[in-house]
């Protein structure tokens, strides 16, 4: 068991969404780890009630599940609401879910991109929105959001996924802005493939998975794939106070994809 006392974050409030998986899974686990209490967000109520379990069973905290479906704005103000009642504050928004979507700009239906766009962007708006006047109100808050290399750069067959991404970038850096002179920080990830159930549902879909897997790696200079654990660290490090002069930036975990 850890002494989350401690830790990096110790004494702050941490607002995950997607937290029964994969990269939001490892951020609930690592920022209660670092002293953080814990809000976990997400669609399925067992896979967050899983998460709420790890952190007791590792941390011996407390957490608290928070069902919610962030395409649904209702569940988004209610989600914060039930952060603040039970915590009384809230110093850290991850906003992490996302979807995916494997089609050109031809294939792509507009019924498919606004769905997209409502769970990649407008779920951040959204997050935003109704954490940052409790942000205000206590003069401190950092919001890390779940971007992608893909915010960035182009790839095939990702036309709404690119553009919901790129879109992540840009309203991080607006809200940096916006917010700055008032102890807010925005940050968001750009994280390369990471392997999480996300990429496991992508391979089992592939004719070839293992050539499949390969060709993944090989984006990378180093290799491999990113580990949910190494974007975790990121977010630990964006939430915390080492990070207290970095606002507005798109952090790149990719391996050197993007260095190329
Ligand atoms: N895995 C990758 O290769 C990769 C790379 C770059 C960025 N990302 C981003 O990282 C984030 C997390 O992805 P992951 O790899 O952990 O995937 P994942 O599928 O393992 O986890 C995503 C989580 O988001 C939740 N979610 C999806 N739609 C939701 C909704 N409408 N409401 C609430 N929760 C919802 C899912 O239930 C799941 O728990 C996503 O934003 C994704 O775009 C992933």
């Amino acid at each position: 068991m850890t002494t989350p006392a401690a830790g990096k974050l110790a004494g702050k409030v941490a607002l995950i969404t997607g937290a029964g998986s994969g990269i939001g899974r490892a951020m609930a686990l690592r920022f209660a780890a670092a002293g953080a209490r814990v809000a976990a967000a997400g669609r399925t109520p067992a896979s967050i009630e899983e998460t709420v379990a790890r952190i007791r069973a590792q941390t011996g905290q407390d957490a608290l599940a928070v069902a919610a479906d962030v395409a649904v704005p209702a569940d988004v103000e209610r989600m914060v609401r039930e952060t603040v009642a039970r915590f009384g504050r809230i110093d850290i928004l991850c906003n992490n879910a996302g979807i995916g979507s494997s089609k050109d700009v031809v294939a792509v239906e507009p019924e498919e991109w606004d769905h997209v766009f409502a769970v990649n962007v407008r779920d951040v708006y959204l997050g935003c929105k109704y954490a940052l006047p409790h942000m205000l109100a206590q003069g401190s808050g950092a919001i890390i959001n779940t971007a992608s290399v893909l915010g960035l750069v182009g790839a095939p067959e990702r036309a709404a996924y690119c553009a919901s991404k790129g879109a992540v970038v840009a309203l991080t850096r607006q809200i940096a802005v916006e917010y700055a002179h008032r102890g807010i920080r925005c940050n968001c990830l750009c994280p390369t493939t990471v392997d999480t159930p996300w990429v496991s549902r992508l391979l089992a879909d592939a004719p070839d998975p293992a050539a499949r897997r390969r060709a993944l790696e090989e984006r990378q200079p180093m290799g491999r794939l990113a580990t949910a654990e190494e974007v975790a660290a990121a977010a630990v490090y964006l939430a915390s106070d080492e990070a207290a002069f970095v606002t507005g930036t798109a952090l790149v975990i990719d391996g050197g994809m993007t260095a190329r």
